[in-house]
């Protein structure tokens, strides 16, 4: 059994638009809007609409995922919530815990999706195999 595993609820949060007549800005910063450290970021574009992508959870890697343009969705699977969430706004984030099994899929064509990582890239960190998640999640 691995000890070094990382359990909370992933969560949907709304950050301000910060909005005057030039157009609008909002901010993320980490240990206040992002509740974590970001060592990495990466996004994901030109992701066709029939695409689904991820299939994986993590041991420890806390992530928080924006479509700063277009939208998509989110399957998340805790091993006993399953559930799919949108993304359709540059002001909403998804906090994406590391026990959540997830799955992006319906990307618009316009989509933008930017991910703030907790940890540097660690193959080792993934678990892509769903029997292996539910065996080390499902407790
Ligand atoms: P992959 O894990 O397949 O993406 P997704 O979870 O969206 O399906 O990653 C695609 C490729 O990018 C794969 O070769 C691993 C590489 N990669 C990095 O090198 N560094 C990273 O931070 C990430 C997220 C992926």
């Amino acid at each position: 059994m691995n000890q070094n595993i990382f359990k909370a609820s992933s969560k949907i949060i709304e950050i301000s638009q910060l909005g005057d007549e030039r157009g609008y800005l909002s901010v993320v910063e980490e240990n206040l809007s992002i509740p974590f450290e970001i060592k990495r970021v990466f996004y994901i574009y030109n992701t066709k609409k029939t695409v689904r992508r991820g299939f994986h959870a993590h041991y420890k890697t806390r992530q928080a995922l924006i479509a700063v343009s277009g939208s998509c969705k989110v399957y998340l699977d805790d091993t006993k919530r399953k559930t799919d969430v949108t993304l359709d706004s540059p002001s909403k984030i998804l906090i994406l815990e590391p026990n959540d099994w997830h799955e992006m899929h319906d990307f618009s064509t316009n989509c933008v999706l930017l991910v703030l990582a907790s940890h540097l890239y660690d193959p080792e960190d993934y678990i892509r195999d769903y029997k292996k998640f539910v065996e080390v999640y499902d407790s």
